[in-house]
């Protein structure tokens, strides 16, 4: 994290109260500063993870009937075609009938929609879902890729 740097904030009333028991929800290690904090960077992650060309991660949580035909080798297939974005998985053999697969991926946000996509549509799928995030702005250097060169002078939000 950078330095610190104050600022005023004008709220109504009753939304500083909301914010107030938001935060002491959150737990004793959160103070009404981190607790904004955190809705800011909750903000820009949720942004982010929606361009397509966002560097993301997923977690996929899915179920399936290991009996189903050729199930286990068609989400084998998947996965290994997209090696290079998915990082790790673990399988849990429920019961008899039932698995439950965790899938972790990284890379390009619609890359990762699209494996999860695939993966969720094969049949013999029973449910799943994927969650997104990204590391906060703040907390990696990242680099502008420029499709071109250009010399006028811009800001970057981040
Ligand atoms: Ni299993």
């Amino acid at each position: 994290m950078s330095e610190l740097t104050r600022f005023s904030v004008a709220m109504p009333a009753d939304l500083m109260e909301e914010l107030d028991r938001y935060t002491a929800r959150r737990g004793v290690a959160k103070n009404r500063s981190e607790a904004i904090r955190d809705l800011v960077r909750s903000a820009l992650v949720d942004e982010t993870v929606e361009d397509p060309d966002a560097q993301i991660f997923g977690t996929l949580t899915m179920v399936f009937d290991h009996h189903a035909n050729d199930l286990r080798d068609k989400l084998d297939s998947i996965q290994h075609a997209h090696c290079s974005e998915v990082v790790s998985s673990m399988h849990v053999h429920v019961d008899e009938h039932n698995c439950l697969e965790v899938i972790i991926m990284k890379g390009a946000s619609s890359v990762v929609r699209g494996i999860s996509d695939a993966l969720l549509g094969t049949k013999g799928v029973l449910h799943g879902k994927l969650v997104v995030t990204a590391i906060a702005p703040e907390g990696h250097t990242h680099e502008h890729e420029h499709a071109h060169e250009h010399t006028h002078e811009h800001t970057h939000e981040f």
